[in-house]
């Protein structure tokens, strides 16, 4: 079975490098129309000249940094400018951050839920109203296993994903009736710049592909993830495929999350 996006427009954050652009690569592949939200002006147009040169879909680059609300405002009025709404919202950007629990400070609690919480939520909240009207929409929430298997040393991450399932599983709740799909894809380990992040904090004495074949063998498919292995769940999601699929919160991890 192909799956398809055709026509539809989708905002992908953080969908300049990783998992994100993985995604919105794969969105445009099958016939959507997409907005890639990040910070860096200069990776933002690499990503969208190269996801235009190689699917010929509609690609704007939306300069914004997710976590600040006047940026979000911003960027969602130039994407209903220029596409008419929104059908898909995947809520991407975000990057780890962990560390002894009662040592964080109270600014990077804050920065952390800016981050990976609130941009959600206000994302959400400018395009429901659309997509409530059209009787049609869909929310991924990009989270990490912590949310559902939180260890030592992995806050404020890990409270901050698990903060998001509760987001995900309300807006599920009350978005069913409007067909409006909401659900989370929870990562484990996957190949991208944030691999190469956690590989200069925790063993920069190492070499990175030792580094990486250490860290597998912890993993019980033993490798890391692709993000193309990604995408493809995402892509799912939004297609008429994952049409009965809402609040749920999908583990893509090679089966390392001892929760289901
Ligand atoms: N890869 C993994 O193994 C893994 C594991 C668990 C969870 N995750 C989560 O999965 C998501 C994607 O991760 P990734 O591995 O693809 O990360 P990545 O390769 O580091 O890419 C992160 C993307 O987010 C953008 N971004 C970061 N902060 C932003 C902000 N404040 N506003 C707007 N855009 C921002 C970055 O662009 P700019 O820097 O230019 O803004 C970039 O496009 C993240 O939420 C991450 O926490 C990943």
């Amino acid at each position: 079975m192909e799956l398809s996006a055709q026509g539809r427009r989708v905002v992908v954050t953080g969908g300049s490098e990783g998992l994100g652009l993985a995604t919105a690569r794969a969105y445009a592949g099958a016939g959507a129309r997409v907005a890639l939200l990040a910070r860096r002006a200069e990776k933002l147009a690499e990503a969208r000249d190269e996801i235009v040169s190689s699917t010929h879909a509609e690609v704007i680059a939306v300069q914004c940094d997710v976590s600040k609300s006047d940026e979000v405002l911003r960027a969602y009025q130039q994407i209903e400018a220029a596409f008419g709404g929104v059908d898909i919202l995947i809520n991407n950007a975000g990057k780890s951050s962990f560390g002894p629990i009662v040592e964080i400070t109270d600014e990077a609690w804050q920065a952390d839920f800016d981050l990976k919480l609130f941009a959600a939520l206000r994302l959400a909240r400018l395009v429901w109203p659309g997509m409530k009207e059209r009787r049609w929409g869909r929310i991924i929430n990009v989270l990490n296993t912590y949310a559902k298997a939180p260890g030592a040393n992995t806050a404020p991450t890990s409270v901050t994903r698990a903060a998001g399932m509760a987001v995900m599983k309300v807006m599920a709740n009350e978005g069913a009736p409007h067909n409006i799909l909401v659900n989370a894809l929870l990562v484990g380990l996957i190949e991208s710049q944030q691999t190469h992040r956690l590989h200069r904090a925790r063993a920069p004495e190492k070499p990175y592909e030792q580094f990486v074949q250490e860290f597998s063998a912890s993993i019980p498919m033993r490798r890391l993830g692709k993000a193309e292995e990604f995408a493809g769940t995402a892509l799912w999601l939004g297609s008429d495929a994952g049409g009965y699929v809402t609040g749920t919160a999908i583990n893509i991890d090679g089966g390392s999350c001892p929760v289901v």
